[in-house]
């Protein structure tokens, strides 16, 4: 009973909680990752856990008031959700080829926007482990999340970038056309059927 009680306390003590439009924690620009120590690895595990407790897209170190350059991401284009970890991400090239799409925020709750984006982006990053790598990300979805965190870890919120805010009844056709969107994916991908919550950034 108590092993149970411990490993319950255990999985909630990796949830960190989510700063909020206001705090000053979200415009400022954090610093590079210099130690892939235990403290990083247990940041990500964090950021994983809070983003997926959240159906988030994705989630920035700074977003759970920790300045630094860290990142999850969620890759959406495969049968399973993937969490994709960056740690110090820099953009190497954005595609010339734009989208104006909607976009939310975790630290922006019930808030949409038409956001104009590249649609494709090369990032170069490094793992938990400090060993450097590459994405050529030409999934849109995956690309729009990747510049979105990035913008947190230099203090911008995707409400800079707004063209224009949707009304409640945007944001519920918009909610029904991307499940359709991710059912079709899905199909695609050949997963079984059944729905699939929607995330937001
Ligand atoms: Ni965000």
């Amino acid at each position: 009973m108590m092993a149970m009680l411990f490993s319950v306390s255990e999985v909630m003590m990796g949830l960190r909680n989510v700063l909020k439009h206001g705090d000053k924690a979200l415009l400022r620009v954090s610093r590079e990752v210099t130690n892939f120590d235990v403290r990083l690895h247990s940041l990500l595990d964090d950021l994983k856990e809070t983003n997926d407790y959240n159906e988030g897209m994705g989630l920035a170190a700074p977003q759970v008031g920790i300045l630094r350059r860290a990142v999850v991401v969620t890759d959406i284009s495969g049968v399973e959700d993937v969490t994709i970890e960056l740690v110090n991400p820099e953009i190497i090239s954005l595609s010339e080829e734009t989208e104006e799409v909607a976009e939310g925020c975790l630290s922006v709750p019930d808030v949409w926007a038409l956001v104009r984006r590249a649609k494709y982006v090369k990032v170069k990053a490094q793992d938990r482990d400090g060993k450097p790598f590459e994405l050529d990300v030409t999934d849109n979805f995956l690309a729009r999340a990747i510049q979105h965190e990035i913008d947190h870890l230099n203090g911008q919120l995707f409400t800079k970038l707004a063209g224009r805010y949707l009304s409640e009844q945007e944001i519920e056709d918009v909610m029904f056309e991307r499940e359709r969107e991710l059912a079709k994916r899905r199909k695609a991908a050949k997963a079984t059927a059944g729905s699939r919550r929607v995330r937001s950034w």
